[in-house]
């Protein structure tokens, strides 16, 4: 069978997992890459050994060898890069946060429903994890019965000092959101996807703890720890903490925080669901494995072991217990996802995030801002 041919744009932080994650991939090839940083892709382009290297998005699209591709630029360009691959009638597969505001992402669902015959997603990645596709199983099995309450939190620690900086501070690049668009984005599209249920209020309150940063005169990579030599002080208005209080469509109520200043953490991501007869919980630093609760009977872990998950997960997992998988295999898995479901003709109801779930949570950022300035319960449609 054709492998389908892949296009990433964007050499980045990310761009680089990308990368990894399709060479891992039976049904795709890596076939080309672009950056307006011509030296970055060129040099990405050579160690990978990919055949095309473009400098511009125009010249990537114009490629008709290229089937599908993946975007992986900043916020502020998801809303125009994005149009331009739907409208190529290319597969798009565009990193999360889907777009800058709640108006973008509308405008990008109504493009895609004039071009039914590709597929897009948005790599909210976090949701093929093995374990979390087990939370989700079990779940829905019944085995923790009714859900009830959803807690946790994302942590890291790369803004920890005013010397840290990254353009997600700035509203013009980012949208209005720092850390709850870019970690808790997937903090609520992970427990919406376990659960099944939709956050429709939200009562929250965001902080900018260090108001003003040292930024680099010269663009330094994302999440580096170097102190910059040559620096401007600049005042931030995009928050780098948040707590949100939240309820449900099917009657749960929740709370979970974000912040980017807590000191040791990498990639703290975590929650815990409690249902009327059990409770789950994990965290993505230790990734292979969940807890479960239970009043009356032993507690126990449940460690990753493709022989014994539920037969739904196993495409997504690969190695034997005891040898862990990690952040990057979770990752391949959700972009296997995209590919599977486009090798299998596009039907049914996929795994991955759609254009109009990632939608709603940009909408569900937009009402975490708005109830934090305005010091209320937002209700989401
Ligand atoms: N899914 C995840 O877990 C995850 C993790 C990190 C980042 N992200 C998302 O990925 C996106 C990129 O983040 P990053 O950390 O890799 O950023 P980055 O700044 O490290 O990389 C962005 C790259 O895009 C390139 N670029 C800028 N404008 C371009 C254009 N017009 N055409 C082509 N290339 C262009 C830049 O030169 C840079 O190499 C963001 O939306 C971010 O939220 C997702």
């Amino acid at each position: 069978m054709k492998k389908i041919k892949v296009g990433i744009i964007g050499m980045g932080y990310i761009g680089e997992s990308h990368i990894e994650a399709v060479r891992r991939i039976g049904c795709c090839e890596l076939y080309a890459v672009a950056d307006t940083n011509a030296d970055l892709a060129k040099a990405k382009a050579d160690y990978y050994g990919i055949e095309k290297c473009y400098s511009s998005v125009a010249e990537l699209l114009a490629d008709t060898d290229i089937d599908a591709v993946h975007n992986c630029t900043p916020n502020f360009l998801h809303l125009s890069i994005n149009k331009e691959i739907i409208k190529s009638g290319k597969h798009l597969l565009s990193e999360k946060p889907l777009c800058m505001n709640y108006a973008e992402a509308s405008e990008l669902v109504e493009l895609k429903k004039q071009h039914p015959d590709s597929v897009a997603a948005v790599n909210f990645n976090y949701r093929l994890n093995p374990m979390i596709q087990e939370i989700k199983n079990r779940i829905a099995d019944g085995k923790i019965g009714d859900v009830r309450i959803m807690t946790g939190s994302y942590q890291q620690d790369w803004l920890l000092y005013d010397t840290d900086y990254s353009w997600r501070l700035e509203p013009e690049v980012s949208g209005n959101s720092c850390a709850i668009a870019d970690i808790g984005s997937h903090w609520m599209d992970a427990v919406q996807h376990v659960t099944g249920h939709r956050i429709t209020e939200v009562m929250a309150d965001l902080k900018t703890l260090i108001p003003v940063r040292k930024k680099p005169k010269k663009q330094t990579e994302t999440f580096t720890s170097n102190v910059p030599t040559e620096f401007d002080e600049v005042e931030i208005k995009n928050e780098d903490y948040g707590a949100v209080m939240f309820h449900t469509d099917k009657g749960a109520t929740g709370v979970y925080h974000v912040s980017e200043l807590a000191a040791g953490h990498g990639c703290y991501f975590n929650f815990e669901i409690n249902g009327s007869k059990a409770s789950l919980k994990w965290n993505q630093e230790e990734n292979d494995r969940l807890w479960m609760g239970l009043r009356g009977d032993d507690n126990r872990f449940i460690i990753r072991d493709p022989n014994a998950i539920s037969p739904a997960v196993k495409p997504y997992t690969a190695l034997a217990m005891g040898h862990p998988e990690g952040w990057n295999d979770a990752f391949k898995g959700n972009i296997y996802a995209f590919y599977k479901f486009i090798e299998d003709g596009a039907k049914g109801e996929p795994i991955f995030a759609t254009l109009e779930q990632a939608a709603y949570i940009v909408k569900l950022t937009e009402a975490v801002i708005e109830s934090s300035k305005a010091k209320k319960w937002i209700e989401v449609k």
